[in-house]
């Protein structure tokens, strides 16, 4: 089984994220961040796994471009998504918009994983907005690992 997890990421959170899939998941795992790598053959794999994370309630453009661009192979291929965020009550609402419903329902499994505000990472006006919205001043760890240990078992048991 060779697989890829394809994911953009602001600031490290959801990169982490990817990286603690890969090192749970069996076989062969590529991991592509979108940002940095242009081309990606997704031929080359059986299965895919898409993350990224959401800012101002919506997920990276380019992670909703590389969706709309492969749904095609997508659909032939075995799925996994994944979403970083911090609202935890706006969670599953913010995931629904983020990916069309053919893949949801063509996708094996996908998990909300929570997320990380990292302030010493953001500019002024990230830090504004996080303080505004979350009234968190200090860095905050929400990140859900039961999650990312489920995801990778439930696509290791759908085989
Ligand atoms: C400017 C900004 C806006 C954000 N907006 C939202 C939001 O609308 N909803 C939410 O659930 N989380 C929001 N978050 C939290 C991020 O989704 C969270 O920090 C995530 O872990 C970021 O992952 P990344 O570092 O991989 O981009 C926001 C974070 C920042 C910095």
């Amino acid at each position: 089984m060779k697989t890829i997890i394809v994911y953009a990421t602001s600031h490290g959170t959801t990169e982490s994220v990817a990286e603690q899939i890969k090192s749970k998941l069996q076989g062969d795992v590529d991991l592509a961040n979108i940002k940095k790598q242009k081309k990606i053959d997704l031929d080359a794999y059986d299965q895919i796994i898409i993350g990224g994370s959401i800012h101002m309630g919506v997920i990276q453009k380019k992670i909703k471009k590389f969706c709309e661009q492969n749904t095609h192979i997508l659909l032939q291929k075995k799925l996994g998504l994944f979403l970083s965020c911090m609202d935890d009550e706006k969670a599953q609402e913010q995931f629904d918009k983020a990916f069309s419903d053919e893949l949801k329902a063509h996708a094996t499994t996908y998990k909300l994983t929570g997320g990380e505000f990292k302030l010493e990472k953001m500019n002024f006006l990230e830090r504004s907005i996080v303080k505004k919205v979350s009234g968190e001043t200090e860095s905050v760890n929400n990140l859900k690992p039961d999650r990312i240990s489920e995801l990778v078992k439930e696509l290791e048991t759908d085989n």
